[in-house]
């Protein structure tokens, strides 16, 4: 599970949110730009989400039964993302990232997937290793699987491949050497913790092209990404995914997971005939208030929603990079759509190695976040943050200026380089 967040000298309590502001427990106003976690692409009590559920909220909350909310919600995803012709719920995207390998496991027989070094999938065993690696035990060019928590069995590392992002021909290479046991090769295409950089096209291909030729699954991690695209981050990059997990904001703002994909592969999961081969439940899963604020998170997600909150993240980096350069600061930002995170360093960031922060670097960071704190402005602790639609081009400004100067006043006081 991610670490809850603790900010020294101690974190603001929430009381309230509307919109883009948090107020505290102190009464102070904070704007948001972490979201929940990237959750909430209309901000704090989106009118349009809090109407739906007071709507449904006095007919109950879980009853253990099919619902309409659910199917409604699965018909937006798959209307949105027609390769997406089944949906299954679960209530995080943890469940959906550890359904979606026990189903490719199941598919095609075979124990191993393959992930990416530094990728964040969740807390299922094997999609934790090397989620953080280190220069002293991620080993030379093809990295090392290492385990993340303490007193997981060793055994999980055997079974996981782990791959260099944006290095296309040692990804060919090692998935060559290994493919007879792989059965799905796991992808977010712009992992945050792998630096948040766009997956280029050529390691694109050279995935979609291993996963065609050795029938290995390509599941998609969308969990974050989903956001980017009206249909999806695996329509946006061109990939044609097996399965494909979600979460976040197709809950719109309450707890939430998915499986999706085409009907053949989600039939691994089909109980109507007897034990399926991947038993699928959760009693939570599919509740009616998390698929009722989904849905209506989604409706308001429209075609120009999604087209005008990605310009405003275009505007938010380019607006930062130029003020960076003016100031003659090292750092820079990644990112892409409405998704940003912060680096304080200038080398070109291709993956999670380039983009691993020195012990200066992150002790500078953490004190970016609390002077981004003190100036009213809330992001994630490692500084990413991800735009919401209530936010105006005005308050897009105000963030990177506001961003610029507590990079500015941090390097002052520390410099990292
Ligand atoms: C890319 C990615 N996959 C999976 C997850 C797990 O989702 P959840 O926190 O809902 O379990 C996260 C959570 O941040 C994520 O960023």
């Amino acid at each position: 599970m991610r670490a809850a967040p603790f900010f020294a000298p101690q974190p603001p309590y929430a009381m309230s949110a509307a919109g883009c502001w948090i107020t505290d427990a102190d009464g102070r106003k904070v704007f948001d730009c972490a979201n929940n976690f990237f959750s909430l692409v209309h901000g704090h009590a989106f009118p349009p989400v809090i109407e739906a559920l007071h709507k449904v909220l006095d007919d109950g909350t879980a009853f253990g039964l099919p619902t309409t909310s659910e199917t409604s919600l699965a018909e937006a995803i798959s209307a949105r993302s027609p390769r997406l012709e089944q949906v299954r719920f679960t209530s995080s995207g943890t469940e959906a990232v550890m359904y979606a390998v026990k189903a490719a496991r199941a598919i095609t027989g075979r124990p191993m997937i393959a992930k990416f070094e530094g990728a964040y999938h969740g807390a299922y065993d094997h999609v934790e290793v090397s989620l953080d690696s280190t220069p002293m035990n991620w080993g030379d060019s093809s990295p090392k699987s290492v385990l993340y928590t303490k007193g997981t069995p060793v055994s999980t590392a055997t079974e996981v491949l782990v791959l260099p992002y944006n290095e296309p021909e040692t990804c060919r290479e090692l998935i060559r050497a290994h493919h007879e046991r792989l059965a799905a090769i796991l992808v977010d295409p712009l992992a945050s913790r792998v630096g948040m950089v766009p997956m280029d096209a050529d390691v694109r291909e050279v995935i979609q092209d291993c996963c065609n030729r050795y029938g290995i699954l390509l599941v998609i991690d969308e969990v974050v990404s989903y956001r980017i695209g009206y249909h999806g981050a695996h329509a946006t990059f061109g990939f044609e995914p097996d399965l494909v997990a979600m979460g976040k904001i197709i809950g719109g703002g309450l707890p939430v997971g998915a499986v999706a994909g085409p009907a053949s592969h989600m039939a691994v999961f089909d109980h109507t005939k007897g034990k399926p081969a991947v038993s699928h439940g959760g009693t939570f899963s599919a509740n009616p208030l998390s698929m009722t604020a989904g849905l209506a998170a989604l409706q308001s997600y429209s075609m120009n929603a999604v087209a005008r909150l990605n310009r405003m993240g275009d505007m938010l980096r380019s607006e930062i990079t130029e003020q960076l350069r003016r100031r003659e600061l090292p750092a820079q930002v990644t990112g892409m759509s409405s998704l940003f995170r912060l680096h304080l360093k200038t080398e070109v960031i291709r993956n999670y190695r380039t983009s691993f922060p020195s012990p200066v670097q992150k002790t500078a960071l953490a004190k970016v976040h609390l002077a981004m704190l003190e100036r009213g402005f809330l992001m994630t602790p490692n500084c990413s943050g991800a735009l919401s639609t209530p936010m105006s081009k005005t308050d897009v400004q105000d963030l990177a200026s506001a961003l610029v100067d507590a990079i500015h006043e941090t390097w002052k006081q520390s410099p990292w380089e």
